[in-house]
């Protein structure tokens, strides 16, 4: 006879319940913890709106940004959140800084941890840094700010954001991402927001832009990745944009790219540019955003840019309320459950990243 184990089931860390500590990406983020964080950014962009935006929420709290790779929106809308809800916050990059002189990954964080940092914001060139860091430290949250190709989670929870607050809802919306998705971690953490928040995600590019099991299909077998069943692909743009309800064109990750990807950059933007033509294929009224920076006339034309529908400024302005809901949701709610094993991410990196 067959002995029963009793299982108990797996507690997954969730914004909701306050267990998380890290946001590494979208892939393990519940519909109710997008929708928390879509909550929380409406109050905050209350405060926003406020004649003196500055509240106390996190006076006391330490909150480091470590960039080892160029950054504008991320970086300063971080540094603005954290100050605006009076936290201490302290900028270091790469170069000045103990990095130049060889220090590992580990010792900076470590060290960071010893200052008495509560939270780290990173962005990195190697894509799993930030579970690497999450894994080593007791005390510190750390939020991904964009590791390599794999993800970017609070630029896709502001894409979230914006285009609910133009839709009012996510669910249903037919999203178009258009351009260099294999090299885009924005595109992934997307894929994981937009589809748990019930959008119909069509991806388009050039073949040699798309990973491969956006390829050969393989992505709709893989249980790891069943969440991403519905999404569709085509070479087609026209075809893509069809219909939509929100464009998203992105920039050419050309300093990520080997040579011979595309015949050239004229070819590409004949085939795949947002253009204002293109764009009349959409429903009207369709939202149009872009994670910057644009390189426009490749990607995206200068009058779509800067065009009735485009959304791209307000991308920005909401992007610093989202960051103010997710350092409160990880730092206000420090004093919570203390940290578990199954708190913090252990092992490789989950298997779901896999399409790189
Ligand atoms: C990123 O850091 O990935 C940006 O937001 C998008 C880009 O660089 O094109």
């Amino acid at each position: 006879m067959a002995i029963q184990t009793p299982t108990t089931p797996m507690h997954h860390p969730n914004l909701v319940d306050g267990t998380r500590r890290h946001i590494l990406d979208l892939d393990d983020f519940s519909p109710e913890e997008i929708e928390l964080v879509m909550a929380t950014t409406d109050a905050m962009g209350e405060v926003l709106g406020r004649e003196i935006k500055k509240v106390p929420t996190l006076r006391g709290k330490v909150i480091v940004t470590l960039f080892y790779e160029a950054s504008t929106r991320t970086r300063v809308s971080f540094e603005e959140a954290g100050k605006l809800l009076s936290a201490d916050v302290i900028n270091v990059s790469s170069s000045g800084s103990s990095v130049e002189k060889g220090e590992s990954l580990l010792n900076t964080v470590r060290t960071l941890q010893a200052t008495g940092a509560d939270l780290i914001v990173v962005r990195h060139p190697h894509s799993g840094a930030p579970y690497f860091m999450a894994r080593n430290l007791e005390r510190t949250s750390v939020i991904n700010g964009g590791d390599g190709w794999h993800a970017h989670p609070s630029q896709a929870l502001l894409d979230l954001y914006t285009i609910r607050q133009h839709r009012g809802s996510i669910s249903g919306a037919k999203v178009v991402i258009v351009g260099d998705i294999l090299h885009s971690r924005v595109a992934r953490s997307n894929l994981w927001g937009l589809t748990a928040a019930g959008a119909h995600v069509v991806l388009c590019a050039p073949p040699t832009l798309l990973p491969q099991e956006f390829l050969d299909g393989s992505y709709r077998e893989d249980p790891d990745s069943s969440g991403l069943a519905s999404v569709e692909v085509t070479f087609n743009v026209e075809e893509a944009i069809q219909d939509a309800d929100v464009v998203m064109p992105l920039r050419l990750q050309l300093e990520r790219q080997q040579a011979g990807l595309l015949p050239t950059l004229r070819e590409y933007s004949k085939m795949y540019q947002v253009d204002e033509r293109r764009l009349k294929l959409a429903r009207p009224g369709a939202l149009v955003l872009h994670p910057g920076p644009m390189n426009e006339g490749i990607e995206i034309s200068p009058q779509v840019a800067h065009g009735a529908q485009s959304l791209i400024e307000e991308q920005v302005h909401n992007g610093v309320a989202v960051r103010m809901a997710l350092l409160y949701l990880l730092v206000a709610n420090k004093e919570g459950p203390p940290s578990t094993a199954q708190d913090t991410p252990s092992g490789e990196l989950p298997r779901r990243i896999r399409f790189l």
